[in-house]
């Protein structure tokens, strides 16, 4: 027998991913089509770490934060054994395709999988980040941009009563979606994205500015990610590789803020967002955005679209060749940012 539908997610957890699951089992259920969770992403697949999904299980879970299935950022292509020991499991528990939930390193990987192993599998998009291509938007980032937002409003109460300039560090890995989108949302009077090399000596010369115009408190948002231009470098070797290292970013914030206080007479504090960004319950639209990736994968998968990632293009689903995103990122788009610059100083 090898009529499973398996799903597993990878990557960072991210809201959404149980609306995604949720939806999955419903719909394949009304083709009486067994879903079989898999626990941890991959290595569940390598420990044959399985389960079956029942309507039953999956009530009431599209609310909740994380993913009931766990998840990991272990990839199955580093060595014959995990390859092996994933095709005695795909065997051994009856599975006959797969849906892969998860960002751009997992949906890499699982393009690799259908094309060079012949495992058939469908990709769903996730990611607070917002940076995978193919696809308009990724579930989670609505929630990430929420929570960043409503941290830029408080923190204006701060930064308005004790005239501080309020550096605000929020993630998107090696994009600025997340910090264009909460600036754009929160009044941010800055926003640094890796996409633009930031100038020390502008920003000062704007915060100075705001200053003089009678407005002395100034909230600048700063993608993790964002980097000094060449010319105006300021990091020293040792502070590169601590804030960009590749698997952790973090902390460039905290080096804005002190060249802040270094040159102007204004008073600098940090808030660096972290995972608070991707905890808790996901907004109403991420909800319906993953369920209805869950509900077109499934259908993709009844289709045979595998090698195939479920997206949204304007206001439709749509299928994406996986071939086409894999280890691709997708910048900021420029007039999103060019808007935000409007109400910059
Ligand atoms: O991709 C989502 C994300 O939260 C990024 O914004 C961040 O850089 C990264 O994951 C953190 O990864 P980890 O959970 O491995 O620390």
């Amino acid at each position: 027998m090898d009529n499973y539908l398996g799903i597993l997610t990878g990557g960072g957890d991210c809201p959404g991913l149980n609306a995604v699951i949720r939806a999955v089992v419903r719909r394949a259920q009304d083709d009486d089509i067994p879903v079989l969770g898999v626990y941890s992403g991959w290595q569940g697949l390598i420990d044959g770490n399985v389960a079956p999904l029942t309507k039953h299980s999956v009530a009431g879970i599209q609310y909740r934060g994380g993913t009931i299935l766990g998840t990991s950022r272990v990839n199955p292509l580093t060595s014959d054994d995990t390859l092996k020991k994933v095709q005695d499991n795909w065997r051994r528990f009856g599975l006959g395709r797969l849906i892969v939930v998860g960002g751009n390193g997992t949906l890499s990987c699982a393009m690799r999988m259908w094309r060079d192993h012949g495992y058939p599998i469908v990709g769903v998009p996730k990611t607070i980040d917002n940076d995978i291509p193919g696809t308009d938007y990724t579930f989670g980032f609505d929630t990430a941009v929420s929570i960043a937002t409503d941290a830029i409003d408080r923190l204006h109460t701060t930064a308005e009563a004790l005239h501080r300039v309020m550096v605000v560090e929020v993630m998107g890995r090696h994009s600025g979606w997340i910090a264009a989108y909460a600036g754009l949302a929160g009044a941010a009077d800055l926003i640094l994205v890796p996409e633009i090399p930031f100038r020390m000596s502008e920003i000062c010369d704007m915060l100075t500015k705001r200053k003089q115009m009678g407005r002395p408190f100034s909230i600048v948002v700063v993608a993790e990610d964002a980097k000094p231009h060449p010319e105006e470098d300021f990091l020293s070797a040792d502070e590169r590789a601590r804030v960009f290292h590749e698997n952790r970013l973090g902390g460039i914030g905290h080096l804005v803020a002190a060249q802040i206080e270094e040159r102007t007479q204004l008073e600098a504090r940090v808030s660096v967002l972290g995972y608070i960004q991707r905890g808790g319950a996901p907004t109403a639209a991420d909800r319906v955005l993953a369920t209805r990736l869950g509900v077109y994968a499934v259908e993709m998968v009844m289709r045979e679209e595998f090698g195939s990632m479920a997206a949204v293009h304007g206001t439709h689903m749509a299928s994406v060749p996986l071939i086409e995103i894999a280890d691709k990122y997708r910048p900021l788009d420029e007039e999103i940012y060019k808007t935000a610059t409007t109400f910059f100083g």
